[in-house]
Parts: structure tokens; sequence; C-alpha cells
């Protein structure tokens, strides 16, 4: 038999499952320790290792004295900055090389919770506030990490979009905002990119743990969005382990030493769990052996190729948020005073579970050294980021004096972003905050880089600096990647994944995060980022999908054309400077009048274009029918609002530079009547509006009863009653027995074209 025959003669997972005796089959539920699952030699079922790994492989040695070497890449929220889904998928598939190369077989990556707050602790491991570009980029890095053979993770499935009381805080969140938001990204990626595995988060959604929730983890995951692989649990996050095999939860980590698989067991032999929900997880825990165990021809580790992409990745996170004066880049001859104790050694990522083990990223001050006239140093403050003196202080000031341009390295301090907590502020350290202020006073010119994962605050200093390049947690590329695109020997291209407000109080989850008493509210409901922002029009420090280079561009022939069930939008850009760049164009839509409040757009495509000076180059983007519809909270379903949808053509989610209407028919949305429907309810429904009034008009044909129903005065005072109690009024002849003949003839005939509203208007 040929390799081939072998694997087809090799019993089926689901056979192999039908085949164990129910322990086996329960213990293929729980690890075998804190990374693998359990293997059966005698029955050929393999075990599955997964490591950590977001922005590299994060593997624990086997004694927990530190983790496996890595090469570092930038962080998720760097790599959103890329806005380059290609570039993401590269990195994946590097560190999915790594993690083979290690013995892993999974990759618990990409994480993809959405930034409902600046603050929140793991910020840096996810994609950014949009669930569009969230999902584009996690599919990106779902398909890099699968085509190197290894099993992507999606998590945190979902709305744990907090540290705060992580591991049993309840989200109450609203349907419409599950779906349009903290679900979306995950149906985006689930559906478009198939990972093997999806984490069920710690916390609980709207009251019940995710873990326990049969209708996420079973109803939408699987019946709705077609889910075919294993359902893992985020370390520890199993509350009660019957209710989570019968939710759709198959396999619990890390290992409870056999203690939860006898509770499986007991719970079938006690008929309370269905057996066959057992064998069914451990059929998808056998075939995630298989399918890692399928993968293709492990591609070798070349660790210098992983380092050169690491800078290059490091180049395309940052974002140039300001440069007057031409500020940068910085001509070859100058002399420049870097400043700052992060430039000798920047901070590259976040920690927590992710935190990789990575080689020194070098020193800002000696990557820039070879590439201008000349360079001093002063640190400005400690390395704790945090601390400074007036010596400190004084010294930065001498070398901003005497250089041409200071550079001042500013960030967060370590301590600042990691999982397990939150964050209580977005300001920079004070002690940073003081050292800009002067060395802007004393500096001819003045660049701030940010070296932080989350979205800090640029204030007061913002307006007192000629440049701001936010670095991102770039990774071990950092220190290179900084001195390319401060001296223009690469340009600035990334743009702005999250919106920076001038102020956390501007943030549409100020009020409610991360919440008390074990529940965070998410009151802003589907105004989170920029679509809170732009909805109230408060004005931001810097805009969702904003970054400057070291060139400009036109947007030119916007068009849109319909494609299948979606549309084609597609602009010509145009290069208007002297150097060469890369544009990104940001497709919004933005709805007509709704019956509902929605954001005033949201982001539906984006694609970039590399353009020499005076080039021009054409982007075509799809925009799929999901961008212009909303979730119906009443109907329970997709809808759109018929009218004239704009597709602005975008620099930024302030910046439009072009819109063209296109005009799309609306969903018929007929809300099933009851006797509690309203009076107005009931005339402005398609159907039964036209039937209410054809049987009063039989019933009362001296038409009083039409007249006081339909009186314009008199809807205003009584359109809002539950209908019923007006059929108790001895001056109508509306009765129970007439609304229950005319509801029973509407059903079923809502789908009939729908009428103008039967009122008259006054
Ligand atoms: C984290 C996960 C991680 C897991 C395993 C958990 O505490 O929330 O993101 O994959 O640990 O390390």
């Amino acid at each position: 038999m040929n390799s081939d025959e072998l694997a087809d003669a090799r019993p089926t997972a689901g056979a192999l499952a039908a085949d164990l005796l129910l322990e086996e089959a329960a213990s293929l539920l729980s690890g075998a320790d804190f990374a693998s699952t359990k293997a059966l030699p005698e029955r050929g079922i393999r075990a599955v290792m997964m490591t950590d790994g977001s922005n590299g492989v994060a593997m624990n040695l086997p004694d927990w004295s530190g983790k496996v070497p890595a090469t570092c890449f930038p962080t998720s929220s760097a790599m959103a900055s890329t806005w380059d889904p290609e570039l993401v998928e590269r990195v994946a598939g590097a560190i999915a090389d790594e993690a083979r190369a290690a013995g892993a077989d999974v990759l618990l990556s990409p994480g993809m919770n959405l930034k409902r707050s600046p603050l929140g602790g793991r910020n840096f491991e996810y994609f950014s506030e949009d669930p569009l570009l969230t999902a584009r980029l996690a599919a990106a890095f779902v398909r890099g990490v699968q085509a190197a053979g290894v099993g992507a993770c999606v998590k945190h499935f979902v709305a744990n979009n907090q540290e705060t009381d992580r591991m049993r805080v309840s989200a109450e969140v609203s349907e419409r905002a599950l779906r349009e938001l903290y679900l979306a990204a995950f149906e985006a990626v689930v559906t478009e990119a198939k990972p093997w595995l999806v984490m069920a988060s710690y916390n609980r959604v709207n009251g019940s743990y995710v873990s326990e929730d049969r209708r996420l983890l079973t109803g939408i995951l699987r019946d709705e969005w077609g889910f075919d692989g294993v359902v893992v649990s985020d370390w520890g996050a199993v509350e009660d382990r019957v209710r989570a095999v019968s939710a759709g939860l198959d396999l619990e980590m890390p290992s409870t030493s056999g203690a939860s698989d006898a509770q499986v067991v007991e719970a079938v032999r006690a008929g309370v769990l269905d057996e066959s929900v057992v064998r069914r997880s451990a059929e998808r825990v056998i075939a995630l052996g298989e399918r890692v165990s399928a993968r293709v021809d492990a591609r070798p580790v070349d660790r210098e190729r992983a380092a050169a992409l690491a800078v290059e990745a490091a180049r395309k996170a940052a974002v140039l948020v300001r440069n007057e004066h031409e500020t940068l880049p910085l001509g070859g001859a100058a002399r420049v005073g870097v400043i700052g104790a992060l430039a000798d050694e920047p901070r590259i990522q976040g920690a927590g579970s992710a935190g990789v083990n990575a080689p020194a990223a070098g020193s800002i001050v000696e990557a820039l050294r070879p590439l201008v006239g000349a360079v001093d140093h002063a640190p400005g403050y400690l390395p704790d980021a945090v601390t400074t003196s007036d010596e400190l202080l004084a010294e930065a000031v001498r070398v901003a004096a005497a250089s041409d341009v200071a550079v001042v390295v500013v960030g967060l301090p370590e301590t600042a972003e990691s999982e397990g907590y939150d964050r209580t502020t977005i300001d920079l350290p004070e002690a940073q905050v003081r050292l800009i202020s002067r060395v802007a006073l004393a500096a001819p010119r003045t660049v701030v880089v940010v070296i932080a994962g989350g979205v800090v605050s640029l204030e007061p200093w913002r307006p007192s600096v000629d440049a701001i390049l936010l670095a991102g947690l770039a990774g071990q590329g950092v220190s290179t990647a900084l001195a390319d695109l401060l001296v223009g020997a690469a340009a600035p291209s990334g743009r702005l994944a999250e919106t920076m407000p001038l102020a956390l109080a501007d943030t549409p989850s100020y009020l409610s995060f991360p919440g008390e008493g074990g529940r965070s509210v998410y009151g802003e409901g589907v105004f989170v980022g920029y679509r809170g922002h732009d909805v109230a029009g408060s004005p931001v420090a810097y805009p969702f999908g904003h970054g400057l280079t070291y060139t400009t561009f036109e947007f030119e022939d916007a068009m849109v054309t319909p494609d299948g069930s979606g549309w084609v939008a597609t602009a010509t850009v145009r290069n208007t400077g002297e150097r060469a760049g890369r544009a990104v164009v940001q497709v919004y839509v933005s709805p007509p009048a709704s019956p509902v409040r929605r954001p005033v757009h949201k982001l539906a495509a984006f694609a970039a274009v590399e353009l020499e000076p005076g080039a021009t180059g054409s982007v075509s983007v799809r925009v799929d029918r999901r961008s212009v519809e909303r979730w119906d909270e009443v109907g329970g379903g997709w809808v759109v609002d018929g009218g004239a949808h704009g597709f602005d053509f975008a620099a930024s989610s302030r910046d439009i530079r072009r819109t063209v209407l296109v005009e799309i028919a609306g969903t018929e949305v007929a809300a099933p009547l009851t006797r509690h429907s309203t009076l107005v309810e009931w005339l402005d429904h398609p159907v039964a509006g036209v039937l209410l009034l054809d049987e009063l008009r039989t019933a009362d044909p001296t038409g009083a009863t039409i007249g006081m129903l339909t009186n314009p005065t008199a809807v205003l005072m009584i359109g809002g009653l539950p209908i019923h109690r007006l059929a108790v009024d001895a001056g109508n002849a509306l009765s129970e027995e007439l609304l229950e003949r005319v509801r029973s003839a509407t059903v079923g005939s809502s789908d009939r074209p729908g009428t103008a509203s039967t009122r008259p208007t006054s």
C-alpha cells in the first residue's frame, strides 16, 4: 500500500471515536498537561501540542525556567497598523515555522477581540477597534499559520474585551452589538479562513459563561457559521465541565488530572449528558490530530530571513501622525539629539502568555548613528520610564539645544501593558511629558517617537512638537526600522487601527469600562471607537485610519459597480508629491435614514497601492453585502435600510475624498403583530394595516371607528397604546376577534410587497 492508500485504510475520526470506551473518549476532552492533549497510542490517537505566540513563538521550556528563544515580530496591535494582510500572512507563516520546529502543532493565535476601550490590558495582542480590519488581518494570520501545517486558534471567543475580572465578569451586551461588532469579526474569520480551533473565553456574556453557552458555541459557531474544528477552553475557563461539554466545548485546557473526565463519564452514566455529545467532541479532537499529522513538509526555519521580516514589519507598522515643516525625514547631515532611555533599550512587546524570549532589539541611537551627520544622546529619564530628575532634564535640554533636531523617544513602562490587568490611564508618565515640553522649547525642531502597544494621550504637548511617529510595540526590528524611517530610507506607511482620542473621557465606553459588581455593561452598543466618535462629531487627536507619509495622494475616478450580492469599488490614486509612498484607500459605507440609530459610516473594505512620484495606480476592492446591513433586534436577522448608501473613498474615517451614492433596496421588515403591538405598528404594517381598515370598514360602515383610529391628532395621542386596550372601548368596532382575524390573515403574507402607511398624514 502506498501512503495515500494507507491513509484511506485508516478509520475515520468518527469511526475511531465510536470505537473508544466511554472513559477513553472522555479522556480526550481535557489536557494531558499544560499544553498537550492526551494520546491513546494503542488506539492510534496522537497528542496535539499547543503553544502561545501572537508575535513570535512563546513556548514555555519543559522546566518552566523560561521560553524557547524565538524571533520577536511586532505585536498584533502594531501589525494592524500596517493594514497589510499579505504581510500579516507572511509573518504568521514565519511564526508557525518556528512553532513547528519547536515541536508545536497548534498556535494559540490570533487574538482578535475588539478594542472596546483604549484601557484594555491586552490591546497590544489584538488588532483594532474595527471588526472588518480585525477580521481581514486575523484571517490572513490564520491562513499564514495553517499553510505551514500548524493549526490556528482564534481567541478569545467572545466579548473578552477587558482584563479586569476577566475570568468571570459578565459582558452585558446587546445582540446587535454582538452581531455587528464582537461576533462579526469571528464570523468572518471562521467562515473565510477556517481556523482549526476556536478558544472559548473566560468571561460570561449576558450572564452565562461562554464555556457553557450552547447558543454561542454550537448554535452560532457551528450551526450558523459551519465551524468544524475544536472548541478549546481558555486555560482554566471551565466552571462546570458537564455543562460545558453539552454546550459544545470540546477540549478543556489545561489538564485537570482526570477529575473533569471522571465527571463527564459519571454524567453520561447518570443520564444527564448524552454519550453521543462526548463521542462527537472526542471525534473533533481526534480529527485535529489528523489535521496536524497531514501537514505539509516542514519548512526549514531561517532565522536571518525571519529577522529581516521582523524589520520589514516594524517599518510598515509605524504610523506618522504629524509632520509639520517637513521635519521628517531627517537630512543626512543633521545633528540629531536622541533623547530618552527607551532609545537605548526600546520596549518591543507586551507581557503575559504572548511574551516572546526575544533577542535584543539594539539601540535606536546606534542604529541612527551611521545614517546622519552626528548623534548625541541623553536618557532624559531612568530606564523605569517613569522617573526623572532636574539633572536628567537639564542634560536633555542641553543636548536638544545643541542639535538641529531632537528625537525624543517616549513610551509606556514595561508594567503598563500586560495580560491580567487593564490600564487605568492613557497618559504617558508625567516625567516624560515634562521632558517633551522642555525639549520642545529648547530644540530647533522636535520629533517624538512613541513606543506603546495601546493608545496613549499625546496631549498637551502635541501642538508644540513638529513630528510624531508612533512605533507601536514593534518587535526586535524596531531600532533598525525606526532609523530607516527617520532618515527616509523607508517611508512611513502605517495607518491608525484605533482612534487617538483627545482624552480618555471622550471614548465611547468611558462610563462603563470596566464595569462593576461583576458586570460590564456595554452601554455604548455598536458605537465603539470611530463609530462613536464620528456619530458624536467630537474632535479627536487623530482619527481611525489616519497616517502620513513623505508624499501626498489624490483620489480620482471613484466608481462603484454591483458584483453578485455585493459591489466592487474602484478608484485611481495619484502620488502628488516628490517621494515614493504607499496609499491606503479606505472605503466606508454610510447608511440612509434608518429606524434605528446607526454609525455615520463603517469600514467596508481597504486596499493599498505603492506609487512612485507622479504615478497613478488603481485600487479595486469588494464590498460585501454584509457591510450595508444592520442587525435587526426585533426580527433577529440582518436587514438593509433601503435608500441611497454612501460609499466613501477615504484616507481616514475623517478624511473622505470621494463619495459615490448607491441606491440599495431595503429589506421589508414586518415585525410579527400581536395584540400587544401598538395601534401605530398595526396601521403601519405593510399587510395588516390594509386588512385592518377593510375589516373595520365592514364592522362599522358609519366610518366612525376608522375615523377615530386614523385621525392624525388621535393617533399622536393614542398611537402608542397596545391595540388590545382599544378593543374594549365601546365607542368603536374594534374587537379581539377582529384583531385575531386580521393577524391570522397576515401570517404568511408578510412577504407581500410593502405598501405605504395606511395612516393619513396631517
Ligand atoms: C490566556 C490565553 C492563552 C492561555 C495559554 C490564558 O491565560 O488568556 O490567551 O492562550 O492562557 O497560555
